[in-house]
């Protein structure tokens, strides 16, 4: 129990009236209960694929889709040639190696590419994929500019071809069962949403490890900078873009997108149509030209699955308090929080009849008034029901064998195969895209930028 639920509780027994009121019917009960799930993990028929940018995310994207039966690695392409040799020792000595990815997207015996480069050349690249005729699992954000984002859901549907976009959260079992309890109606009714991340360590704020090896003869600088502006070679740009707007996305576009895709994906929510935010660069202070704190605040408008309710989103890159983050979901009669991999409801529902007494006026009645004002209340409210009939906590956890990356690429998978749906197709990625980087804009502008959710367009 919170503290402010605690004193709450505290001061509404402190009442005359509650103190017989409250009683035994205050029911608190605490579960604790693993999710089962039903996915099929067995493997699928013969998918090859192959990975354009090889670094962190690429390993960790090719072997999560690799530990699936049935899917081979025959490809992979990256700028860095210590990542190309590394890919052959990580997956094996045949894989075929390239810096250009044209020379992957132009091979015939590939079914799908996964696309794990900086996010100024997700939208380029994915296009080109599909038109190429390959499905795409493409990295969040799906594009780096809002502009650029229709071009991709316009190049899924002329194309046919399947995407899948990666925030792999969402194919959690703790996503799911949260939509679920949502959907039931268990919170009540929707009014507030707050997510954050907090992180505390040079590598949580982008400043990745550099090789001792890089220099123009072991990156292809020239292609690395597309449609950026030309500048001399920097290995700090190359190996640690997120620091630059010119290639990244700030914390915005790298994870607000997440707390987005987790949300949408509850709340069957196509997104939020105003959105602020504020910042500011507080400590990590490397040449980067992005904020390290950034709040932000997102109205989302009334739709079938939802009222119209307040996001807050934060993210904080020198948080004194360690490491860690929170995603909570506020209803009238219920919380929903995800922690780490659990998902936690807690269930207090007010009471019909008002009450009196406690933190009140009644007390500055006097003695007459009081007994007055008793008698009316009595007569008013016969059967006055108790102040907070239900308070409970459920807590839901995955079970340790459930791995939400492999289910997210067994999705893909089912959806290149015309089994199921992909669960975050391009327009789903915008959704969580734009207003993430709506965010970017409203911190560098100054000032509220407005977003038509469903027919994804600035307004
Ligand atoms: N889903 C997640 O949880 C998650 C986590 C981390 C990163 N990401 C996303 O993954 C992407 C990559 O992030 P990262 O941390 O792996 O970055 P990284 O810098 O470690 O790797 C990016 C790689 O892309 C390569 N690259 C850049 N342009 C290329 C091009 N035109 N052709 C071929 N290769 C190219 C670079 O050589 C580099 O090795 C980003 O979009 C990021 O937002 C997602």
């Amino acid at each position: 129990m919170s503290q402010s639920r605690r004193n709450f509780v505290k001061t509404i027994a402190g009442s005359s009236f509650l103190a017989t009121a409250i009683g035994k019917d205050l029911l608190t009960t605490k579960k604790e209960i693993t999710l089962d799930y039903k996915a099929d993990f067995n493997g699928i028929e013969d998918m090859n694929i192959a990975g354009i940018g090889m670094g962190i995310m690429g390993f960790n994207n090719c072997r999560a889709a690799t530990s699936i039966k049935g899917v081979n690695l025959i490809a992979t392409c990256d700028l860095y040639q210590g990542r190309l040799d590394r890919s052959k020792e990580v997956f094996g000595k045949n894989i075929y190696t390239t810096r250009n990815y044209q020379e992957i997207l132009s091979r015939n015996d590939i079914n799908a590419v996964i696309i794990s480069t900086a996010d100024h050349w997700h939208n380029k690249i994915a296009i080109a994929a599909m038109n190429a005729g390959k499905h795409v699992y493409l990295e969040k954000p799906i594009v780096h500019h809002i502009e650029q984002g229709m071009s991709v859901v316009n190049a899924e549907k002329s194309t046919g071809k399947v995407v899948q976009i990666g925030s792999q959260g969402v194919s959690s079992l703790i996503y799911q069962k949260a939509k679920e309890i949502y959907k039931s109606g268990e919170l009540g009714k929707l009014v507030m949403a707050e997510a954050s991340f907090n992180r505390q360590s040079s590598n949580g704020a982008w400043q990745y490890s550099i090789p001792t090896d890089a220099s123009e003869e072991t990156i292809d600088w020239s292609r690395f900078l597309g449609d950026a502006p030309k500048i001399p070679f920097n290995k700090e740009h190359f190996f640690r873009w997120r620091n630059f707007q010119e290639y990244g996305t700030g914390v915005a576009g790298d994870l607000f997108v997440h707390l987005f895709s987790g949300m949408h994906v509850i709340l069957s929510s196509l997104g939020p149509n105003k959105i602020f935010a504020t910042g500011g660069l507080r400590y990590w202070n490397d040449g980067r030209n992005v904020p390290d704190v950034m709040l932000a605040v997102f109205d989302y408008p009334k739709t079938e699955s939802h009222e119209a309710f307040n996001l807050i989103l934060k993210v904080n890159f020198i948080d004194g308090g360690g490491e860690g983050g929170n995603f909570k979901l506020m209803g009238t009669e219920g919380v929903l929080e995800i922690v780490g991999n659990k998902l936690m409801l807690t269930k207090s529902k007010m009471s019909d009849s008002p009450t009196y007494g406690g933190w009140d006026s009644f007390d500055t009645f006097t003695e007459a008034q009081q007994k007055e004002y008793v008698k009316w209340f009595k007569a008013k409210y016969p059967n006055p029901s108790k102040p907070i009939k239900i308070a409970s906590k459920e807590v839901y956890k995955e079970p340790n064998n459930f791995d939400s990356h492999k289910a997210h690429y067994m999705n893909f998978f089912n959806a290149i195969m015309g089994k199921e749906k992909a669960i975050e197709n391009s327009s789903f990625g915008l959704r969580a895209a734009a207003p993430s980087l709506a965010a970017n804009k409203s911190y560098f502008e100054s000032r509220p930028i407005s977003w038509d959710p469903v027919n994804m367009k600035l307004v």
